[in-house]
């Protein structure tokens, strides 16, 4: 059976990037599920949807593509390919809006399901709810957890040096608001192994969760 290693974590928590190392050392396809959510977010803009209402008809009625190369993970909507445009900071400020509607989760957990499944080689899951909704039977389940000030610095190192701190602090913060319905992540789900990145390097993170996977 494939191995799927799920990973579970707030903004800034490093997920993608740790979900990214880990599928390339482990030979495995990786499936940024945040992206998914982004491309419906930029399409719902895109379309004008407001409404909870208009916004799951988008989502519902949406063609969306998404590869699982670990070293060029790309994502395309409706024929429009979005890799780059997802991560704009208006697209961002939305997101929340358009995944806390419930007909979007019950869709791109199903969608999410049925990535995963097709992964012959296994795969590395990341997002917010993978180990506890989308594959709650993942034999390596890991919640990653940093202290806020350590998930503002990595955010900020991300965006470059334009954008200041106060503002990427509001962001980060608002979106754990934001997403506080979706999941909460002050204490992980049964079974799953909290990683604390807050004093721990990428590559020593990307140990810790390879070696779970190897036991
Ligand atoms: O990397 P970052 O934390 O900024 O966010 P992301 O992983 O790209 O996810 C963007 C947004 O999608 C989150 O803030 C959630 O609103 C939503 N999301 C979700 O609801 N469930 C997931 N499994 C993944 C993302």
């Amino acid at each position: 059976q494939p191995l799927v290693v799920a990973i579970d974590g707030p903004s800034g928590s490093g997920k993608s990037s740790t979900a990214r190392g880990v599928a390339r050392r482990l030979g495995l396809d990786f499936l940024d599920t945040g992206a998914m959510y982004r491309a419906c977010a930029w399409e719902a803009a895109r379309t004008g949807a407001e409404t909870p209402e208009q916004i799951a008809a988008v989502v519902t009625a949406a063609e969306l593509q998404v590869t699982t190369d670990p070293d060029d993970p790309r994502i395309s909507i409706n024929g429009t390919d979005v890799t780059r445009e997802i991560r704009d900071p208006e697209v961002s400020a939305t997101v929340s809006r358009v995944a806390t509607v419930p007909e979007v989760r019950v869709d791109l957990v199903l969608r999410q399901q049925q990535i995963i499944g097709e992964a012959t080689r296994g795969i590395v899951a990341e997002g917010r709810d993978i180990t506890t909704v989308v594959a709650p039977h993942a034999p390596v389940r890991v919640l990653l957890v940093a202290d806020p000030d350590a998930r503002v610095a990595r955010r900020q190192a991300e965006l470059g040096e334009k954008v200041d701190t106060a503002q990427v602090t509001d962001q980060v913060i608002r979106r754990d608001r934001d997403d506080s319905t979706v999941a909460t992540f002050t204490e992980a789900a049964e079974g799953v192994t909290v990683v604390d990145s807050t004093h721990l390097s990428l590559d020593e993170v990307v140990d810790r969760i390879v070696r779970l996977a190897e036991e």
